[in-house]
């Protein structure tokens, strides 16, 4: 069998090269040429070797189109993007451009740069608007799902179409010196969207974009998030949380050490009322957050509803327990300093602020940190004075 001959002498190829270093597969196409196939190939080739494999793309530009790297492969995979790969504007309807899947032992690095070249289709989505059932889904640029052992390091994302990089299904992913760049008018271009996974860092990254830096979705258990940069953006957000059935708990997430500049939100908790699941989201930890100009600097809204696509008079079924807010502070771009708006049918529990010192110099000011179905316990100095200001209700909001 031709196929099975093939593999063999690929096997002792691989073998022979145990003794050097990881075994490299290289992009050999021109710049400026698809590199689709090659890369598929490649890819495959280097999944079926038995030592450690180095997948590289060179410097200078291609082009890329929809691909899906799949595991599970017979050893580690280094896979270096040097160059930059560019998608091109067609949607076939894929939710992805790349795609790496269940692969252990993973390392993504380089230097290079995804290219989601997102800017024509920005002005076709309207997910952001309509029901999501109902709107033209664009790819997500980079997907990670079931990736176990896996670091991600030194890359950059640009202009993706949707989402920057999701990823589902890890356990122990680190992210580190990741850039993210599109304009803050892309919608829905979330930095790093991570959910159903156990164990992922986010560390010292720099995330400017049009919609939520880092969002988390429901099941994630574990996430930490440290030395991140954010904005222009919508924040660092869990969830939101209670759109679906099925959906999972939310566990352990600490945010620390992380930077706000210019963004729509700082750190928010946001669920949707007549959730259609129960769940809890606990251990959640914010903490040394410093923030430039940035609008809800704290917030937990439990009503959160955009677009009127929810029944709003059935309180959110989501439980928000130990949750902490601690050394927060610079300015805000709104008064709504701190607005804590905890269900009225699970009203928040165990909640600790502490340390927030947020300025607002606005004409409608001065800021205000309102609370409700929520008890906090303060720790340290409120500024502005904690739970001081009624909550009214916003009509049409
Ligand atoms: C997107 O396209 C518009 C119209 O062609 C152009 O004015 C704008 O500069 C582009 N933005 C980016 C981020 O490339
Ligand atoms: C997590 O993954 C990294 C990178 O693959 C690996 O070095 C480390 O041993 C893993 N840690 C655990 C606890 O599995
Ligand atoms: C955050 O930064 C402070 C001050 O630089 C440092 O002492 C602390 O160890 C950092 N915390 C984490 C979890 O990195
Ligand atoms: C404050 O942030 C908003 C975006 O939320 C931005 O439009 C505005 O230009 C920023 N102001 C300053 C002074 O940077």
């Amino acid at each position: 069998m031709g196929v099975h001959f093939g593999v063999s002498t690929f096997f002792v190829f691989c073998l022979l090269a145990l003794s050097a270093n990881a075994r490299e597969f290289r992009i050999t196409a021109r710049p400026g040429s698809d590199i689709t196939g090659e890369l598929s190939k490649l890819f495959k080739e280097a999944c079926q070797c038995v030592d450690k494999s180095t997948v590289l793309i060179p410097k200078g530009e291609f082009k890329l189109g929809e691909i899906e790297m799949m595991g599970p492969c017979k050893a580690p995979i280094i896979f270096v993007l040097q160059g930059t790969v560019r998608a091109d504007g067609n949607v076939n309807g894929k939710d992805f451009w790349v795609a790496f899947r269940r692969i252990t032992n993973f390392r993504l690095n380089g230097g290079g740069i995804f290219d989601g070249e997102g800017n024509a289709s920005w002005r076709a989505n309207n997910c952001h608007k309509t029901s999501l059932t109902q709107c033209k889904r664009l790819p997500i640029s980079i997907r990670f799902d079931y990736i176990t052992d896996g670091k991600v390091r030194d890359i950059t994302s640009l202009d993706a179409k949707n989402f920057h990089i999701n990823v589902i299904g890890a356990k122990n992913l680190t992210f580190e010196d990741i850039r993210i760049v599109a304009p803050d008018e892309s919608p829905n271009t979330d930095g790093i969207h991570v959910g159903r996974s156990d164990g992922i860092k986010i560390i010292n990254t720099n995330i400017k974009t049009g919609d939520d830096c880092i969002s988390v979705g429901d099941g994630m258990k574990n996430l930490l998030v440290e030395r991140v940069t954010c904005g222009p953006g919508h924040g660092i957000s869990i969830g939101s949380l209670g759109l679906y059935g099925h959906e999972e708990d939310v566990t352990g997430v600490k945010v620390v050490n992380c930077t706000l500049r210019n963004t729509d939100n700082g750190v928010r908790i946001k669920t949707w009322p007549s959730a259609a699941c129960s769940t809890t989201a606990s251990g959640i930890h914010f903490e040394n957050i410093i923030l430039q100009n940035v609008s809800n600097p704290i917030l937990i809204d439990q009503e959160y509803c955009p677009w009127n696509r929810c029944n709003k008079n059935k309180p959110s079924s989501i439980k928000l327990v130990d949750i902490k807010f601690k050394n927060i502070k610079g300015s805000s771009g709104n008064k709504d300093a701190v607005k804590l708006l905890c269900s009225k049918g699970f009203p928040c529990k165990n909640v600790e602020i502490g340390d927030i010192d947020i300025t607002y110099n606005g004409k409608d000011g001065p800021a205000t940190f309102q609370c409700s179905n929520v008890s906090p316990k303060l720790v340290g100095k409120q500024c502005p004075k904690a739970c001081s200001s009624p909550v009214t209700k916003q009509p049409g909001h």
